[in-house]
């Protein structure tokens, strides 16, 4: 198969990793991709606001399949146009893809299926909203509706700060038409997981989960970022929860999809919290999690465009799909200043001794080539992914390859991982 995959960090890397151990592909390309993948790949520049672009470039490769990594795509209908000139897409409808891209969609969603979810309500009015918070029970959680970089998302523990996220979203208009509407939410203690299963018109096939670090700096502390760095398997996650979380979220989803009639091919994100009264969904996303996606991959036994084709002909139903029985973790090095401003073209010595560690894959975000050297051109710049018999294990191998690296421009979490231990 003539492969072409969508994206430029980490997580569309370590697709295209996958893609390239698959017997099944013959080449592979990537738009627009960075200097890891264009190691393994065909990078293209091709801009993809104009859809008939990627339409003549789909049609001159031959390409068999397009994978599409980042949701902005998808809320761009590009699966849609694509399917509609005959292409394989991996990645649901434009109207599937409002599970992510509207909160109040998903909400409804969420209610109507009788799935577990905080208890919220819809605002389109400052005022009306104001007056909510000034008697709520705190704290609560303020969320633009629409797409905003995961910064959308709001913990107030007090009413000033709650009034005052009011008057950033709908006055000052920091989240754009994103904050046009908003839901405030009950807020809900637990830990968090990230679980993902393929889904079809005719079932799902289950992958696993991963745990996420959201926060920028050690012990959770920091603004929320993209995610800092993932591990898998936890302790904290039972037998018992998980067979919670298919009975009360896989399997409710499935019948939710179906009754609406969505075209849903592709992976579907649950992002939870396990309280003591079970599973909750916070949110979902329509494509895999960066940096849960690196994590996942490097686990997965399963030829990955095995799983595509079955995905795409309708048939997970039957799919059992096997992982090895390690512990993988992904820790991030970012840019100084990340998540709000960095410096860019940072030059990032010693990969090639870094990549001689047995065990580990260095996925790439935001890299570049410039004159021969790779150069930093992002605020997460690399995924280090260590496998090995346990976490502490893997989290050793993680962090000596951080130190071989040793990029004075960049940070990373010295604590992945260790609410496992
Ligand atoms: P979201 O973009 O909806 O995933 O939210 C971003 C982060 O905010 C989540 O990963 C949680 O850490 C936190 N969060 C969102 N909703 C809630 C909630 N109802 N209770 C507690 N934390 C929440
Ligand atoms: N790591 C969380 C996300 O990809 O949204």
């Amino acid at each position: 198969m003539n492969i072409l995959v969508l994206g430029s960090g980490a997580r569309e890397h370590s697709i295209c990793w996958a893609v390239k151990r698959s017997k099944k592909c013959k080449s592979l390309y990537c738009i627009p991709g960075n200097a890891g993948i264009s190691e393994i790949a065909i990078c293209k520049k091709i801009d993809l606001e104009k859809k008939n672009n990627l339409n003549k470039f789909c049609k001159d490769k031959n390409i068999d399949l397009v994978i599409i990594g980042p949701e902005k795509y998808l809320e761009n209908g590009l699966s849609d146009y694509l399917r509609s000139n005959d292409i394989n897409v991996f990645g649901p409808s434009k109207k599937a893809s409002r599970l992510e891209s509207s909160k109040s969609f998903a909400k409804r969603f969420l209610k109507k299926n009788y799935i577990n979810t905080a208890k919220y309500k819809e605002f389109k009015s400052y005022a009306i909203a104001m007056k909510y918070v000034s008697s709520a029970k705190y704290p609560i959680v303020i969320k633009a509706d629409g797409l905003a970089s995961g910064k959308g998302v709001i913990i107030c523990n007090k009413k000033k700060q709650a009034e005052e996220t009011l008057d950033l979203i709908f006055k000052q208009k920091k989240f754009g038409s994103a904050g046009n509407k908003i839901i405030i939410e009950e807020y809900l203690n637990g830990f968090e997981v990230s679980y993902f299963a393929f889904f079809d018109k005719n079932g799902y096939a289950k992958l696993g989960y991963a745990l996420d670090h959201k926060r920028a700096y050690d012990n959770d502390i920091g603004p929320n970022t993209g995610g800092m760095g993932a591990f898998c398997p936890s302790k904290l996650l039972t037998r018992k929860i998980e067979k919670e979380i298919e009975e009360k979220i896989l399997i409710p989803t499935f019948k939710g999809l179906k009754k609406e009639k969505f075209i849903y091919r592709g992976i579907l994100f649950f992002g939870l919290m396990i309280t003591d009264s079970g599973p909750f969904v916070i949110e979902y996303n329509v494509r895999f999690g960066d940096p849960e996606c690196q994590v996942l991959l490097r686990n997965l036994q399963t030829d990955f465009l095995k799983i595509i084709e079955l995905n795409l002909k309708d048939k997970l139903r039957n799919l059992r799909i096997r992982n090895d029985k390690k512990s993988v973790i992904c820790v991030v090095l970012a840019s100084k200043g990340y998540p709000g401003n960095f410096k860019k073209d940072k030059v990032l010595n010693n990969l090639s001794k870094a990549k001689c560690i047995k065990d580990v894959e260095i996925f790439h975000a935001g890299t570049l080539l410039r004159n021969n050297k790779i150069v930093s051109s992002g605020g997460r710049v690399l995924s280090i992914t260590a496998k090995a018999d346990s976490i502490s294990l893997a989290r050793k191998l993680a962090y000596k390859v951080l130190s071989i690296i040793a990029w004075k421009e960049g940070f990373y979490r010295k604590d992945i991982g260790q609410k496992n231990l």
